[in-house]
C-alpha cells in the first residue's frame, strides 16, 4: 500500500517527508483553500519539494467535463504530465475521465461514497478511486468495509484501478486497509504522526538508553566506544 500525504501545507509536508517513507501528496480544493495561498504557487512548491517521481494529485474544479479537461491541461502544463487529475465520480466526471484516459492522463476518481461510483470510475479507466473513509463512517456506514468492497470489485472484474482511500481520522482505519492490500492511502500529517505515537515505544527506547549509558557513560553511543 502506498502512503500519501493529504495536505498542502509545505512545512508539514517537508516534515513528514523527512521522517516517514511517503509516496506523494494529494490535495483537494478545500485543502488548497486552507493553505491560504494561490493554487499554483503552493502546488509548484510541493512538486519541487517531492520531485517528479513522487505522486501529486490535483483536483479539477470545473463542473462540466469540457472544463475539467481544460483544468487538467493547465494542471499538467504547470506541474508535469505525471500529475494525477482528480475528477469527481459523477456523470460529468465520468465523461471527463474517459476523455482524459484517451489522451493519456493519469486520473484519480474522487468524492467516492459508494462502490457503484468506484465501479463506474474503474470502467472509465481511472487509475485510482478514492473512497472517503471517515466521511462514510460519519454517515452511519462502514468506510473501511466500503473500501474493501471496492478493492474486491476491481480485482474480481479485472479492472486495473486501485483504491486510494482518503479521509482518515485514525491509524486503525489505515492499518485495516493496509492489511487488506489496497493500492494507497492518503492521510493528513497529524494522523500519520499518530501511527507511532505510543508511550510504550518511547519507554522501551528510554530504557535502552539508560542501560547503555550506565555501562559507557552519559551521552555516549557506540561511536564513542
Ligand atoms: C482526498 O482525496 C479527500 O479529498 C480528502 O481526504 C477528504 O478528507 P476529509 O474528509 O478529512 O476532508
Amino acid at each position: 500500500m502506498k502512503l500519501i500525504i493529504d495536505d498542502a501545507n509545505v512545512d508539514k509536508i517537508k516534515k513528514i517527508c523527512e521522517f516517514y517513507p511517503v509516496d506523494g501528496v494529494t490535495t483537494n480544493p478545500s485543502i488548497l483553500a486552507k493553505s491560504g495561498r494561490q493554487p499554483f504557487d503552493v502546488l509548484t512548491e510541493i512538486r519541487e519539494l517531492i520531485g517528479e517521481k513522487a505522486e501529486l494529485h490535483v483536483q479539477a474544479v470545473a463542473a462540466e467535463a469540457e472544463g475539467m479537461l481544460l483544468d487538467a491541461k493547465r494542471i499538467t502544463e504547470v506541474l508535469g504530465r505525471s500529475t494525477y487529475i482528480k475528477i469527481p465520480a459523477v456523470p460529468e466526471g465520468f465523461k471527463a475521465m474517459m476523455a482524459l484516459k484517451k489522451k493519456g492522463y493519469r486520473v484519480t476518481a474522487t468524492a467516492i461514497y459508494t462502490p457503484m461510483q468506484a465501479y463506474l470510475a474503474g470502467k472509465c479507466g481511472a487509475d485510482y478511486a478514492a473512497p472517503y473513509i471517515n466521511r462514510i463512517d460519519n454517515m452511519g456506514y462502514n468506510g473501511v468495509a466500503v473500501a474493501k468492497k471496492i478493492h474486491d470489485i476491481f480485482k474480481k472484474n479485472e479492472l486495473p484501478t486501485e483504491v486510494l482511500a482518503a479521509s482518515f481520522k485514525n491509524s486503525q482505519q489505515v492499518l485495516e486497509l493496509c492489511e487488506y492490500g489496497i493500492g494507497a492511502a492518503t492521510v493528513a500529517p497529524d494522523v500519520i504522526e499518530l501511527f507511532v505515537k505510543n508511550p510504550a515505544i518511547n519507554a522501551a527506547i528510554d530504557d535502552f538508553t539508560a542501560d547503555f549509558e550506565g555501562l559507557v557513560g552519559s551521552g555516549k553511543s557506540l561511536k564513542d566506544c
